[in-house]
């Protein structure tokens, strides 16, 4: 799996699919959560949502990770360019997930159009992995593809995330060739959804999570 090909051209193809729909979703709770510690962005691509959050909180602790070292050129380059303010206080790690382990606790995580590139057996390895590293009460926002129950929307956006996956399948080697719902694994770690939002025919979900228990036990 590799990213760095298709991270040059991300953002226009995405524009050209979706307009700015995406960026919405990705956007929709940052106004409204609590201004972050300690925040944790998994596969955050070329930057557009880190620089919208630093934009909220100015100069917050930042560990942003992704394996494609071109998507961490990408964000690394808007950061120092629209928010030079807050470039000292973001690190970049250019690392795998499912090699990764988490050596610090945070109180925001964030993992936008992430989730879909992994099976259920990577996901609920993985989650339960990021769900080790949130603080008590943490936050996690989540926007992603999801499946609505209605049959005209539903076969609308069936057909959207079939030619997403043959295209990142190809330029990508994403492993993943259908969209697996991370809401039970994100449940089975002790998190409750506090907010969510379906957008663009129902297609996209913003969610907001937050921790209500520590590694599986109950939060006293
Ligand atoms: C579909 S893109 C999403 C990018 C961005 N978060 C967004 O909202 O559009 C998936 C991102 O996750 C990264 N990624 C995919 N698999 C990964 C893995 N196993 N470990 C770390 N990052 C990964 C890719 O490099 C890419 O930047």
């Amino acid at each position: 799996m590799s990213f760095d090909l298709v991270a040059p051209h991300y953002r226009w193809l995405e524009t050209i699919a979706f307009g700015n729909a995406l960026q919405r979703a990705r956007t929709c709770w940052i106004d409204t959560i609590a201004r972050p510690k300690r925040t944790l962005i998994f596969g955050e691509g070329d930057g557009r949502f880190l620089c919208e959050l630093v934009r909220a909180y100015p100069k917050i602790d930042v560990d942003c990770v992704d394996a494609s070292e071109t998507m961490l050129q990408l964000a690394r380059a808007r950061l120092r360019r629209m928010h030079p303010e807050s470039f000292s206080r973001v690190h970049f790690f250019c690392e795998d997930i499912l090699k990764w382990s988490p050596r610090k606790s945070y109180d925001l995580l964030v993992t936008h159009f992430f989730l879909d590139c992994f099976s259920g057996r990577e996901l609920q390895a993985l989650i339960a992995k990021l769900a080790s590293a949130a603080e008590p009460g943490a936050v996690w926002l989540v926007a992603d593809f999801t499946i609505p129950g209605k049959s005209f929307a539903q076969a609308h956006a069936r057909l959207w995330l079939r030619m997403m996956y043959a295209f990142f399948r190809t330029t990508a080697r994403i492993a993943a060739n259908e969209l697996v719902d991370p809401i039970p694994y994100l449940v089975g770690n002790g998190f409750i959804q506090a907010a969510g939002k379906l957008s663009r025919g129902r297609m996209l979900r913003s969610d907001m999570y937050v921790a209500v228990t520590k590694f599986g036990s109950a939060a006293r």
